[in-house]
């Protein structure tokens, strides 16, 4: 087997953070600029789903701090009480990182919470969930157009597993619910073919941020995971590893 040199895989690796020179090439022409019809804005859904409502995301009585406080305020926060989180405080935490608040009319685009390039936003967010009022423990998907979740499995406390599949972080388990957003990268990859997995890596950022400063304003807390085992998570959120796959976690509790 060939295996790559420090020097080579390094090199390569960098590659990812700079722009592409060559971008023109006939043959990385985007699927867009071929005429190929976009990927859907959000990963469909059975007919027959499971759906749990999130009530109106009407955030009038949350998340009521100023906003400089809780820029200056913001920590990683890894000891979460046992308090349960309450449905309409994780219905704003999903706001807050990604609903969905406009969808063009040839569906091609929709606006977000947070930016992203192309508006093509790549991201689906996944739930663990381990206590939250009025839901039962499993993994939940979020339909960020419907302001919904979607059973994906309620297989009940996932704690240990989620903690193992973090390279054994055991903080990451004792939370009330973990964040995990996974890439479709195809969505960004139509618009802008080989220079997309930057974009992507950049727009994962603008979403954890953001649920970082919004958990600042319900007393809650989070920590960006980027340590995991990939295989791990993605079977528990059940995603194929190729065509979507986590790239970043976050577990969320009240402190
Ligand atoms: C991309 C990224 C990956 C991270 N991964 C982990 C992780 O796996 N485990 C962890 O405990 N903290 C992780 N963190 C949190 C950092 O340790 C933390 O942001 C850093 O120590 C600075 O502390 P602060 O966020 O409180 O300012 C990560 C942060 C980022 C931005």
């Amino acid at each position: 087997m060939n295996v790559k040199s420090y020097d080579e895989m390094i090199r390569e690796r960098r590659m990812m953070l700079k722009s592409e020179e060559n971008v023109e090439r006939d043959e990385w022409a985007p699927h867009q600029i071929k005429g190929i019809p976009p990927p859907p804005l959000e990963k469909p859904y059975p007919e027959d789903g499971v759906l749990v409502g999130l009530g109106s995301p009407n955030c009038a009585d949350l998340g009521k701090i100023p906003l400089a406080k809780a820029i200056v305020q913001r920590r990683s926060r890894r000891k979460y009480s046992s308090k349960a989180l309450k449905l309409e405080e994780l219905s704003f935490l999903l706001y807050a990182t990604q609903r969905v608040k406009h969808v063009d009319e040839d569906g091609v685009r929709s606006k977000r919470v947070v930016p992203s390039g192309g508006a093509r936003h790549p991201f689906e967010t996944y739930l663990i969930v381990n206590r939250v009022e009025d839901l039962e423990p499993g993994v939940y998907r979020y339909l960020a157009i419907e302001h919904k979740l979607l059973v994906v499995d309620r297989g009940g406390l996932l704690s240990d597993k989620i903690s193992k599949a973090c390279r054994g972080q055991a903080f990451i388990g004792e939370s009330a619910v973990v964040f995990v957003w996974a890439a479709i990268p195809y969505r960004t990859e139509w618009r802008y073919s080989v220079i997309a997995y930057k974009d992507i890596l950049i727009e994962a950022g603008h979403i954890c941020q953001n649920l970082y400063l919004a958990c600042e304003a319900i007393r809650a807390g989070t920590c960006a995971i980027a340590a995991y085992d990939q295989k791990a998570i993605d079977s528990l959120i059940g995603v194929d590893g190729t065509d979507e796959f986590t790239v970043y976690l976050a577990p969320v509790g009240k402190v």
